[in-house]
């Protein structure tokens, strides 16, 4: 973050107090909140506990809480049995059989919905085709799929049987989708045709053959949705197209029963290393949470219309689009297509359209939107709006102010939910009805969890706008339990640096006079493109497999709409080319990243140089470089450098 960012947000003042109406509708109340507070500060344990006992559905009810024998390896409720789909489907029939869960828009324009009796028999006409297909309890499968209803309808079935699903976004690559698959050691994909974006097919099923085409022996079966209706080609024996598959099969599945800590999914996510991380989550803590979020901080009720924009790629799709709110038996909204598409006013069109009532988006897409002007939103009737929300990136006060003002028009709370794919669930947000919010600010933790910011050596910083480690003193419910086949580096990426006393966020904050949070960036490498985390190693492992590419570091450089946008630094092997030959290689490695990663790791700007500035131990410079891509002035300390007039070609200016 710029120190000019920093400036602003340090010297926020303003605060929103949520409307005596909006209080008064408000499932939680100050006096609620209040006492779920002191609850949880009483005693964590029996807090949860009480929680779980009533938001879930147990087959077996559990007996112990929290068992710490092998921390950091909690376990939550592990002698319970339940699933997933039960408790976000079954539970419902009875009372609300016919309500509208999910409201679907396909990009063209094309709508339907399906009530809970509909999305219930869908799941398990799926989930007995899975089944019929071998698939069993805790086998892995891969989902590659466009936004549709499909692909919760593919999560839900999975969760059905026990099996473990990993949804891979689908603007990645054949080459990232290969790894996943081989990662997981999975024995599916589920995945489509093709994908309809931005008025283009994503080619979903080739991608998916040039995945499986090396590799990838674990895998036995391809489902596949018919969705683009384009040519594609199916393998005899291995692919099955998804409406053979269901044809004819019954809507009734018993549901598989599992321990709450069986793992209910694997969902990849970067982290400082060149290789992405298999983040696994349980089935019964994950569903406390994300239940309880959706209720707490989303106030879901009865006509509520909640549309969540993520991709079910990302975990916010997860727990906020497949999971949450339709266990709190919500109807949701799932929008296929571009946000832009065709126009900057196809976000609005849809919320007026579907009268959507609760809106929760990534500040990226705030302020991509702020750009086509006021008259885009003002134009459409915004007036069933009575709460917005925002995610994966600190939002920066103006974009808060222009969803306030012209999204919200100064009516609807904005809850600042901050959390990670680590965290499964919300940590830290307003809760509505209870209390003021501030631009900028996810204000505190919600109750149960503990927030805490701490200096190096782990004692709390408790002065009012001192940075710190962000970190979670007690674990919780929903929080990750371990790195898929890798659970040192779970230990050592989460847990080591304050010796398994916290839970190390990767974030760095800050906690104004009010003790409201401010998250102010990332601590590690890690890139914050668009809302979606990337490795800055990842990117520079791509770019080296490259044959022209030598050497490379990429670092992050703040942009207006995407968060973040990601410089290169490239070493060529041979001669470095200026003029037209270094626009026509920057084409040729952007192209080669695109293809190894997916399109949102390409870098904006790559820049040509014989050597890169390294310390006497050879580590690269970073934040010399970071300077450099930032424009800034450069106060580090470049006399150690062997060749001090590489900073001239890193700057650009020779
Ligand atoms: C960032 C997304 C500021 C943060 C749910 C975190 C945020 C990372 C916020 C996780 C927020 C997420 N304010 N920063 N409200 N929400 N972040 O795993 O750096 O894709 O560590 O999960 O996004 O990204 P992830």
């Amino acid at each position: 973050m710029s120190d000019k960012n920093l400036e602003s947000i340090l010297h926020e003042s303003r605060s929103f107090p949520p409307s005596r109406d909006f209080t008064a509708g408000a499932r939680i109340k100050p006096a609620d909140l209040e006492a779920l507070t002191s609850e949880a500060a009483a005693d964590h344990e029996s807090f949860w506990a009480r929680l779980a006992r009533e938001e879930i559905d147990w087959h077996t009810p559990f007996t112990k809480t929290l068992d710490d024998t092998n921390a950091p390896n909690y376990r939550w409720f592990a002698d319970g049995m339940l699933n997933m789909s039960h408790n976000c489907l079954d539970v419902h029939l009875k009372a609300n059989g016919d309500k509208t869960a999910i409201i679907f828009e396909a990009e063209n324009g094309d709508s339907h919905t399906l009530s809970y009796r509909e999305l219930t028999a869908a799941v398990c006409r799926l989930a007995n085709g899975l089944r019929a297909l071998g698939v069993q309890a805790g086998d892995r499968v891969v989902l590659y799929m466009p936004m549709t209803a499909e692909a919760v309808i593919a999560m839900q079935a999975c969760a059905r049987i026990g099996a473990v699903h990993s949804v891979v976004f689908g603007g990645f690559s054949a080459k990232s989708l290969r790894d996943r698959i081989m990662d997981a050691g999975a024995k599916m994909v589920i995945t489509a045709d093709g994908g309809h974006r931005g008025g283009q097919i994503v080619a979903l099923k080739d991608a998916t053959d040039t995945a499986l085409a090396e590799g990838c022996e674990t895998i036995e079966h391809v489902v596949v949705l018919h969705c683009t209706g384009h040519d594609i080609n199916m393998v005899e024996g291995r692919d099955i197209w998804w409406s053979e598959l269901v044809d004819g099969r019954s809507d009734q599945c018993e549901p598989e029963f599992v321990s709450a800590e069986h793992p209910l999914f694997l969902l990849y996510t970067s982290g400082s290393t060149g290789k992405p991380k298999g983040i696994q989550h349980s089935t019964g803590g994950y569903l406390l949470n994300a239940k309880l979020t959706s209720k707490w901080v989303f106030d879901l009720n009865d006509d509520d219309v909640f549309w969540c924009t993520a991709d079910v790629g990302w975990i916010t799709g997860h727990s906020y689009v497949a999971y949450g709110p339709l266990a709190a038996g919500a109807t949701i909204v799932i929008y296929e297509g571009a946000p832009t598409y065709p126009d900057g006013g196809r976000f609005w069109k849809i919320c007026q359209q579907h009268g959507v009532t609760i809106f929760y988006t990534a500040p990226t897409a705030i302020r991509a939107l702020m750009k086509f002007g006021d008259d885009v939103p003002l134009s459409h009737d915004l007036s069933k709006l009575r709460l917005l929300g925002t995610v994966g990136e600190p939002i920066n006060p103006e974009a808060w102010m222009w969803y306030h003002r012209i999204i919200g028009k100064e009516r609807c709370p904005i809850v600042d939910t901050w959390w990670q794919t680590e965290t499964g669930a919300i940590m830290m947000s307003p809760v509505p009805g209870a209390m003021a919010t501030k631009p900028g600010s996810c204000t505190r933790a919600i109750p149960g969890i503990a927030a805490a910011i701490v200096d190096e050596q782990g004692e709390p910083v408790e002065a009012p706008n001192m940075g710190g480690y962000l970190v979670i003193e007690k674990p919780w419910p929903s929080m990750l339990r371990t790195i898929w086949g890798d659970n040192d580096r779970y230990i050592e990426t989460y847990w080591e640096k304050f010796n398994g006393r916290y839970y190390v966020a990767g974030d760095s904050a800050i906690r104004d006079e009010d003790g409201y949070f401010r998250i102010m960036g990332r601590i590690d490498d890690v890139l914050n493109v668009s809302g979606h985390r990337l490795g800055t190693m990842e990117v520079e492992s791509a770019l080296v497999a490259h044959d022209l590419v030598v050497e490379a570091a990429v670092v992050g450089r703040p942009h207006e709409i995407k968060g973040e946008s990601i410089f290169a630094y490239v070493v060529p092997r041979g001669e470095r080319p200026v003029g037209e030959d270094a626009a026509a290689m920057t084409r040729v490695l952007r192209d080669w990243v695109g293809e190894e990663l997916g399109a949102i790791a390409k870098p904006d700007e790559i820049r040509f140089a014989d050597n890169l500035p390294k310390t006497r131990s050879g580590k690269i410079m970073r934040r010399l470089l970071r300077t450099i891509a930032r424009g800034e002035e450069i106060t580090q300390d470049t006399s150690t450098l062997e060749n001090e007039s590489i900073l001239d070609q890193l700057r650009g200016e020779k």
